[in-house]
């Protein structure tokens, strides 16, 4: 039987889409080693917004005339891209909202205060993001629910064999994780914590940020309930995200926020919500935001998902085998082969903030800081690290490039 080749993702074409590399930084190219942070964004999602601005804006699903219902459709055009980006049953389970916090707030508010209460237990993972850990924290605080964090091992990967001692006798409600780190890249092992869950009657909340961008995601093939995602890491635009929800779960839920647009009647003796997706949607949608997220999601299809998961793996590969002969470095996580495009590392005696200043200045971008999970910094027994995170523009010459400039600040501050 013929084989067929996997597909393989021509970068620098890739690249020649996105603008912002057309210019130069302290008289070099731009090696954007940061989007894990945010993405860079091809001229094809800023030319849907341009061309939705110039000719089809309007409010949405409020007005009749040719204009409104023009807008509408882009708007639910977005929202269809959407729902079959991550294979959601129905497009009315897809919530556009800003961004995956948004989502996950939406959840632990929406589901959790009604949902958790004295003898509930919610768990999330040492490794989370601060926006799938606050939240429920917080909602577990509110309600008498008790809030508790899964441990790492040595390499950042889950202690999937410390479950039930973590969870214990009580009642499990709620799992909430990442299914890629943002910090180390971790790829987690999600079906597992989706079965643990569910058999103890749970749900599975996960957090696809670093996830959806960068590979296939699947909401039915997961089987979690909730799955929230960032527009402007997919190289979508900032401003919108978007919450999947199973649809049976989120039609028993009260609304998050309320006003216009969401309710089906109000009067003085009281209210009654929308149907799916506007209960969650109140006042106006991130309209020409959803436009281009619709875009980003026509462009990472035509690239193809699994074109990019494999050009970041050789690249994170490559990137572990470079650094490793820097003087003085360390380098968290776990190996390639269970972890994406994403590298974190410091530098013996250096702060993060002095590497990527002198990064800086040769052109090559990358974050230092907690990267919004003070925990796991915690675990590492470190304030911040410098983090590198590649995309489906990232060429390997630019993991040349950090590894020369790292060279160059350890003899800097040598
Ligand atoms: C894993 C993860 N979850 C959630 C977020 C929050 O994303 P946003 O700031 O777009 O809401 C991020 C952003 O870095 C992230 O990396």
């Amino acid at each position: 039987m013929a084989v067929t080749p996997k597909p393989k993702l021509d970068a620098p074409k890739v690249r020649a889409d996105f603008p912002i590399f057309e210019q130069t930084f302290h008289g070099k190219p731009l090696a954007y080693l940061d989007s894990a942070n945010s993405a860079q964004k091809p001229q094809q999602v800023i030319d849907a917004m341009s061309t939705f601005y110039e000719t089809s804006y309007a409010n949405v699903h409020r007005a009749v005339y040719e204009l409104a219902e023009r807008a509408t459709a882009a708007l639910e055009g977005a929202r269809e891209k959407v729902r079959a980006f991550v294979n959601a049953p129905a497009a009315r389970e897809i919530i556009f909202l800003r961004n995956a916090t948004e989502g996950l707030n939406l959840v632990a508010y929406a589901w959790g205060l009604s949902n958790l209460g004295p003898g509930d237990i919610v768990l999330v993972t040492e490794l989370e993001h601060h926006s799938n850990f606050v939240p429920w924290q917080f909602i577990a605080r509110r309600t008498g629910a008790e809030f508790r964090m899964l441990p790492l091992d040595d390499h950042g990967e889950l202690r999937l064999d410390l479950l039930d001692e973590t969870v214990g006798d009580g009642r499990l409600k709620v799992v909430a994780t990442g299914l890629v780190s943002n910090s180390l890249g971790t790829v987690n092992p999600i079906e597992r914590l989706v079965a643990y869950a569910h058999e103890r009657g749970a749900i599975m909340v996960c957090d696809a940020a670093q996830a959806a961008p960068h590979r296939t995601v699947d909401v039915q093939a997961l089987g979690c309930d909730f799955l929230a995602v960032s527009g402007h890491k997919m190289c979508g635009p900032s401003g919108i995200g978007f919450l999947w929800g199973r649809g049976e779960i989120l039609e028993a839920m009260d609304p998050f926020l309320l006003g216009g647009h969401m309710i089906r009647r109000v009067s003085v003796d009281g209210t009654t919500w929308g149907e799916l997706p506007h209960k969650f949607e109140a006042g106006t949608s991130p309209l020409a935001e959803a436009v281009g997220l619709g875009a980003a999601v026509d462009y990472l299809t035509e690239v193809g998902l699994d074109a990019i998961e494999a050009h970041e793996h050789e690249l994170v590969g490559y990137a572990l085998e470079r650094l490793a002969d820097v003087p003085g470095i360390e380098l968290y996580g776990p190996p390639a082969e269970r972890r994406a495009g994403i590298v974190s590392f410091n530098l013996e005696g250096i702060h993060p903030h002095d590497v990527g200043q002198v990064l800086g200045l040769d052109a090559v971008a990358i974050r230092g800081g907690h990267h919004c999970c003070q925990p796991l910094m915690q675990k590492l027994g470190v304030v911040a690290t410098n983090r590198a995170s590649f995309y489906l523009y990232t060429l390997p010459e630019e993991i040349d490039r950090l590894a020369e400039s790292l060279h160059k600040v350890v003899k800097v501050f040598a």
